[in-house]
C-alpha cells in the first residue's frame, strides 16, 4: 500500500477504506498520504485494519447501501487487496455495472488465490512457519518425540507443503491429499526405529469440526494437530506432541526479502494498469516470475490447491506409502 501510494500520490487523491469492505458499508473512507504509511510499510497486518465482512450481492438491502455508498464516496477506482474472499467481492464489483472500477492485488498467507503462483505473505509465513518447526525439533531430538506441527491455510496445501519440504519433514498432510492416518503411524513407526524422533506437518484444512461460519462461508479451522498426535501416540505407543503456531506465523518477523520484492512489482503493475485504464484486473505472478495482469473474474468462487508439478513433489516424498 506505501509503495502505490507513493506512485500514485503526484498525480491522485488516495484514500484508505479501512477494514475492508465494511469501510464502504460504513463510510470509513480517509485521505492518506504515503508518509504516513512507511512506518507500518514493513510489518506484518494492515494499518487500514480489516474485517471479514462481505458485501454479498445476494443481500439487496446491503447492496442497495454498498452501491449507494460508492456513487458518493465517487472514487474513481479501487485497489482491493487481499485473498479470494476480498477479490471475489472486487470482481462482483466490477461485474455489476459502473459499481467502481477495480484492480486486484493477490495478498494472503494461504496462497491460494486463483490466476497467481504466488501472493504478498505467503513467503514471510512460511518462513516463520519453519522457524517453528526447526525450534521444536530440538525437542522432539533431545527427548525422543515424535512431533506434529499444525499449520494455517485453509482449504490449500501451501503452507504445509513448503514448510515440510523446507524442513523436510517425515510425513506432511494436505487437503488436497486425503490420507489414511494409520499409513502417517506407519511411516512415524519406520522413521522411529532408527532415529528415535520424527516430524509430521498437517494442514489445518484437512477437517472441518464445523462451528459457526463466516461471512464468506469459511468455518474456523484448527486443532486436528492434537488429534493426529494422540492418534499417533495410541497406535505406535511412542509418545507424541502437538504444536500449533497458529496465528504466530500471520506476525512477528518482518517480511521476507520475496514478499517485500513481490509487493513492490504487484504495486508497480497496478499502478500501470490505473494509468492505462486497464480496470477488472489482478496483477499476478507467473511461472519463471514475470507479473502479469489477468481478468479478475478469473479468481472468483476458485481457489488454487497443490496440483500439477507440486502435487507430483509431495508424491515423491509422502506418495506411495
Ligand atoms: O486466510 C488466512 C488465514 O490465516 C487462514 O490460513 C486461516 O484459516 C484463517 O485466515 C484464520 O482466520 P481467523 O483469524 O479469522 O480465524
Amino acid at each position: 500500500m506505501y509503495t502505490l501510494t507513493k506512485l500514485l500520490e503526484g498525480k491522485h487523491e488516495v484514500y484508505a477504506i479501512f477494514h475492508g469492505w465494511r469501510g464502504i458499508l460504513d463510510k470509513e473512507v480517509r485521505r492518506v498520504r504515503s508518509k504516513d504509511l512507511i512506518d507500518t510499510a514493513f510489518t506484518g497486518g494492515t494499518f487500514i485494519r480489516t474485517s471479514r465482512t462481505n458485501p454479498p450481492f445476494k443481500d439487496e438491502t446491503r447492496a442497495e447501501t454498498f452501491a449507494k455508498n460508492l456513487r458518493e464516496l465517487g472514487l474513481d477506482v479501487i485497489v482491493a487487496i487481499g485473498g479470494d474472499d476480498t477479490l471475489s467481492a472486487a470482481a462482483q464489483t466490477q461485474a455489476r455495472g459502473g459499481l467502481a472500477n477495480v484492480v486486484g492485488i493477490p495478498k494472503t498467507i494461504d496462497n491460494d488465490v486463483y490466476g497467481t503462483d504466488y501472493t504478498i505473505g505467503f513467503d514471510t509465513a512460511v518462513n516463520e512457519a519453519i522457524r517453528v518447526t526447526e525450534s521444536f525439533k530440538t525437542t522432539l531430538v533431545s527427548h525422543e518425540r515424535v512431533g506434529v506441527v499444525e499449520v494455517m491455510g485453509r482449504e490449500a496445501g501451501w503452507i504445509a507443503l513448503f514448510t515440510g519440504l523446507a524442513t523436510m519433514a517425515d510425513f506432511v498432510l494436505i487437503p488436497e491429499k486425503p490420507v489414511n492416518w494409520d499409513i502417517v503411524a506407519n511411516r512415524v513407526k519406520e522413521v522411529y526405529k532408527d532415529r528415535r524422533w520424527a516430524l509430521i506437518v498437517v494442514s489445518e484444512g484437512i477437517k472441518e469440526y464445523g462451528g459457526p461460519k463466516d461471512e464468506f462461508g469459511h468455518s474456523r479451522l484448527g486443532g486436528v494437530g492434537n488429534e493426529l498426535a494422540q492418534y499417533i501416540e495410541k497406535v505406535t505407543g511412542i509418545e507424541t506432541r502437538a504444536v500449533i503456531p497458529g496465528h504466530i506465523i500471520r506476525g512477528g518477523a518482518p517480511p521476507t526479502v520475496f514478499d517485500r520484492v513481490l509487493a513492490v512489482r504487484f504495486a508497480t503493475e497496478a499502478f500501470n494498469a490505473i494509468e492505462s485504464g486497464d480496470f477488472g484486473k489482478m496483477v499476478a505472478y507467473r511461472g519463471g516470475g514475470d507479473i502479469v495482469r489477468v481478468p479478475i473474474t478469473e479468481v472468483l468462487g476458485k481457489n488454487r490447491l497443490v496440483s500439477g508439478y507440486w502435487m507430483k513433489l509431495y508424491e515423491t516424498y509422502w506418495g506411495g506409502t
